[in-house]
């Protein structure tokens, strides 16, 4: 899994999304100021920052879960307004929320195909068409290598990590054209945090979903990720592309981030060392 078999992004690659001058309050808390990402065809964009920092605040907007106070969302060229998550998914941008939209009760299949089922005819009747979907399901989840026990256990009946894995395979399995993916890795173990990390690796190197990747700790995605866009206090605080960026560089700037002049001192000594634009890029 190793970030040199993978071609960098060229540098003319499209912008298919862009979120401008996001702000959102929450009463008197403010979540977001003025923050502005861009995804580019193909790309993985990790977003980090410390907890509270407003990433999950920012994805649900693009997720059409809540709505800014202020700011455009720009998708496939056109200025976008997301109603609900309905709304986005029927636009080609799924999202695995971190708090997982998996249905306990429910069979694993049919979690699977929450909102797509597939039906049947019978004497006239529409019937789900259960057969079909646990085949499908069992055979996607196979090709994966996701390991569960039986695609007709109910959800309640995985580890975290499963849950986890089956929610990431039912966002890739519907073909979206924008994945945003709320700490794919939280809840996981260090062998499937890496089948998790791998899958993600795999939609990268065909180029042909483009990947918001939320994560707390970005060691271990540093591999993964095209670039990354760290969060403080409500303000995108660095945007840097990991191919010209260390990850010690990354550390440092992530751990001095108490306070914007820290955080703006150490992108500059990175800056200097690169000889590279790695702030304000956006
Ligand atoms: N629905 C909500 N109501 C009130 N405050 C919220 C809500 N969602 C998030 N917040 C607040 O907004 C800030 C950013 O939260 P969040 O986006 O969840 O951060 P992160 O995902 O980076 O940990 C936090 O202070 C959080 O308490
Ligand atoms: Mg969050």
């Amino acid at each position: 899994m190793s970030q040199k078999d993978i071609p960098v992004l060229k540098p003319d690659t499209p912008v298919i999304l862009e979120m401008n001058r996001i702000s959102k309050t929450f009463g008197a808390v403010t979540a977001l100021v003025d923050v502005s990402i861009k995804l580019h065809q193909g790309e993985v964009l990790a977003l980090v920052g410390d907890n509270g920092a407003g990433k999950s605040t920012l994805i649900k907007i693009l997720s059409g879960f809540h709505h800014p106070d202020s700011g455009t969302i720009v998708y496939q060229g056109k200025e976008v307004h997301f109603r609900s998550p309905r709304d986005a998914r029927a636009q080609g941008i799924e999202t695995v929320y971190q708090d997982l939209a998996l249905i306990n009760d429910l069979s694993i299949y049919h979690n699977m195909f929450i909102g797509r089922e597939y039906h049947k005819r019978v004497l006239g009747l529409k019937l789900l068409d259960n057969r079909k979907m646990r085949d499908l399901a069992q055979t996607y989840l196979n090709s994966l290598g996701i390991q569960i026990p039986s695609v007709n256990s109910t959800v309640d009946l995985l580890s975290g990590g499963q849950r986890q894995s089956v929610a990431v395979a039912r966002s890739i399995y519907s073909s979206p054209t924008v994945l945003v993916l709320d700490e794919p890795l939280a809840a996981l173990g260090v062998r499937e945090g890496a089948h998790v990390l791998g899958l993600i690796q795999n939609l990268r190197r065909q180029r042909s979903v483009s990947i918001i990747l939320i994560v707390h700790n970005y060691n271990q995605v540093f591999e993964v990720c095209d670039r990354i866009n760290f969060l403080h206090s409500g303000e995108i605080a660095l945007d840097a592309s990991t191919s010209d960026t260390s990850e010690e560089q990354l550390i440092r700037i992530v751990k001095s981030g108490l306070g914007r002049q820290a955080i703006a001192a150490a992108a500059a000594e990175v800056e200097a060392s690169t000889g590279s634009t790695s702030t304000n890029r956006l």
